[in-house]
């Protein structure tokens, strides 16, 4: 462990490094502690531009964006009690998983959580008073030449209710994004704008937005994920872009969207599920397989947002010019984000102090921290101070590899190999401007473990249902379960084993098809990461089953 001042040092010299180099340049050491305020902003303005970030999450930002549909006629039809053609066809649309009676109920199925009562803070900080909140948390109306159009921004796949307490930066567990935009296209296939007008009500301009929108479907395609809680935004870009022309501004010709490139995405399954934003700031590279190596991740993401919205990539340019304080406001927010603790959720009774600090042991042991990083436990310290029982838990600090790692422990290799069909971004304007380059990789960076009690199900395609999984050899992992929504803590949560409940614990409502998880299918598998680390050099088990549950017990205080 390093003394005080050789953070102190250390911050010192990052500091200097941060203001004579380029913030987002490749292989930018990461400080200890992590890059919580990549703008080192005062107090004060920290606060502002996290307040502001959490909204931009909360609400789409960027006006120009490619894909909005017409508000009031939507929710007008989708409310109304009597049937109509349209409404027919809405609902025929999205009531595959439950019954569907109103447009709550529509944005409900995209996986749109309600706002909470209360406003919360530090990880459980939603900002609430602001306009929109009669919907729900991602949900955006936009107005564009006198219309209103919706769409839904970042916390539709970057926020979920945990037990009650909506947490911005966790991973929904259940996003519907990418359906959307399949059963979208579905949708204007069936409908022509005057008909829509017709049976809706809607106005010349309302028609207007629904031509735009159509027109720009012509240069989105989507695929449905192989499994619900998991998102195909790799293949939405990459077959989207076979849409448009290959110059640096892919270009929208009509001939391309009549004639789509050929493109492996289209068929190989590289799906997985959005990452953790309390993460970022420990990194140095983006995305599960760190292929991104520079740029600013933040408009990385409104990039590969706005390529599957058809979004004409000038325009996009202009925006991103004239809404730096944006970027840096949905930066700070997204640095800034903080885990949620376990022991806010689980009281006194749930936690034994010497069976954390042996998992520390095994941690150690297991050499766990090459990869993961060092976590410093207020149960290190000399001198502690204890003013409530959960303090003794907290983590002091994170050390994490300066450089991040990326590593193949032999899990699921698809979604590393599908980035190459990612490569073409680098050649886009935008991205030479803004210095975001793509490297494949092979393998996964090891995520930091901060919060992972609340990030089950594990792995980048959420192939492992709890942490009793994940610490048994691949031959005895469940080879399926069910998923569900994380609503009361004793019924839809495994304590001891950390995540999902199994077997004769699993939820009845649960046992659905939609929610068996099958790692029989291409990309879903569950192998890897348990020979080089629980296994000795005759193939015996190193550690007992008290010392990996031991484990468990310590991770769930990170
Ligand atoms: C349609 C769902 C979806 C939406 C909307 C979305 N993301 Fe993501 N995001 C993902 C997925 C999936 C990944 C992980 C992809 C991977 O690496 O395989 C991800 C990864 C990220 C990462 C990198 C995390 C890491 O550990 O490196 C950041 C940062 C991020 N998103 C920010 C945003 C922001 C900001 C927005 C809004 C502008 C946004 N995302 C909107 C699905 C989404
Ligand atoms: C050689 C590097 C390496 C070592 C050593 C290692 N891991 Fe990992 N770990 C990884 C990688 C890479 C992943 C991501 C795999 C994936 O998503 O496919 C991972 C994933 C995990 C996850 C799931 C993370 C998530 O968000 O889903 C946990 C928990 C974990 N490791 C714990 C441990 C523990 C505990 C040890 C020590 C016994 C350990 N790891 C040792 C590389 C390593």
């Amino acid at each position: 462990m390093m003394l005080k001042g050789g953070y102190l040092l250390l911050f010192i010299i990052f500091s200097f490094f941060c203001f004579s180099q380029q913030l987002w340049e490749e292989g930018r050491p990461t400080p200890v502690d992590g890059l919580h305020n990549p703008y080192q902003l005062n107090e004060h303005d920290f606060a502002l531009a996290n307040r502001q970030g959490r909204i931009h999450s909360l609400h789409y930002p960027v006006k120009i964006t490619g894909l909005l549909l017409p508000y009031e006629p939507i929710r007008r039809v989708a409310d109304q009690e009597y049937n109509n053609p349209i409404r027919e066809i809405l609902y025929k649309i999205v009531s595959d998983i439950s019954k569907v009676q109103s447009f709550d109920d529509i944005t409900r199925w995209l996986g749109l959580h309600d706002y909470p009562l209360y406003e919360g803070e530090g990880p459980y900080y939603v900002p609430m008073d602001f306009s929109e909140k009669e919907n729900r948390m991602g949900f955006t109306v936009i107005e564009q030449n006198n219309t209103k159009g919706f769409t839904f921004s970042c916390a539709a796949c970057h926020s979920a209710n945990l037990f009650g307490s909506r947490i911005i930066g966790l991973t929904n567990r259940f996003p519907r994004a990418n359906s959307l935009f399949v059963k979208g296209k579905q949708f204007f296939h069936f409908v022509e704008p005057k008909s829509f007008s017709l049976f809706t009500g809607a106005s010349a301009q309302e028609v207007d937005l629904i031509r735009r929108t159509k027109n720009n479907l012509n240069y989105v395609e989507a695929r449905e994920p192989s499994f619900i809680g998991l998102d195909t935004s790799l293949a939405h870009v990459a077959i989207s872009l076979s849409r448009r022309a290959r110059d640096e501004y892919a270009s929208k010709r009509r001939i391309h969207s009549i004639f789509p490139r050929y493109e492996d995405l289209r068929y190989y399954v590289a799906d997985s599920k959005p990452g953790v934003w309390w993460n970022v700031k420990y990194k140095n590279r983006w995305l599960l397989d760190g292929s991104v190596v520079s740029g600013n991740p933040i408009i990385t993401n409104l990039l590969w947002n706005e390529i599957g919205r058809g979004t004409d990539l000038y325009q996009l340019e202009d925006w991103l010019e004239q809404n730096q304080n944006v970027i840096e406001e949905l930066t700070t927010a997204v640095f800034g984000a903080q885990a949620p603790h376990m022991t806010d959720f689980f009281g006194e009774e749930y936690f034994d102090l010497q069976k954390a600090k042996l998992g520390q042991q095994i941690y150690n042991q297991a050499q766990c921290y090459k990869c993961h990083g060092h976590y410093q436990k207020t149960w290190d310290l000399d001198n502690p101070s204890i003013t409530h029982w959960s303090d003794i838990y907290k983590t002091q600090s994170v050390d994490y590899p300066e450089q991040t790692l990326v590593k193949n422990v032999g899990s699921d290799p698809q979604r590393w190999k599908g980035m190459a069909s990612l490569k073409q971004l680098n050649d886009l304007a935008i991205s030479k401007k803004y210095g975001i380059k793509i490297k494949p990789q092979e393998g996964y960076v090891p995520p930091p473990l901060v919060g992972i009690w609340a990030r089950w199900p594990y792995f980048h395609n959420n192939s492992i249902p709890n942490l009793c999984a994940l610490f048994s050899p691949s031959k005895n992992r469940p080879k399926s379960y069910y998923a569900g929504p994380a609503i009361n803590k004793d019924r839809d949560f495994d304590f001891n084993c950390n995540g999902y409940p199994l077997g004769e614990k699993t939820p009845k409502e649960w046992k659905k098809r939609q929610f068996l998880y099958d790692t029989k299918k291409a990309g879903m598998s569950n192998t890897g990461h348990y020979k080089k680390l629980f296994l000795d050099a005759n193939g015996n088990e190193i550690y007992s089953k008290e010392e990996k549950m031991a484990l468990i017990h310590f991770l769930q205080t990170l």
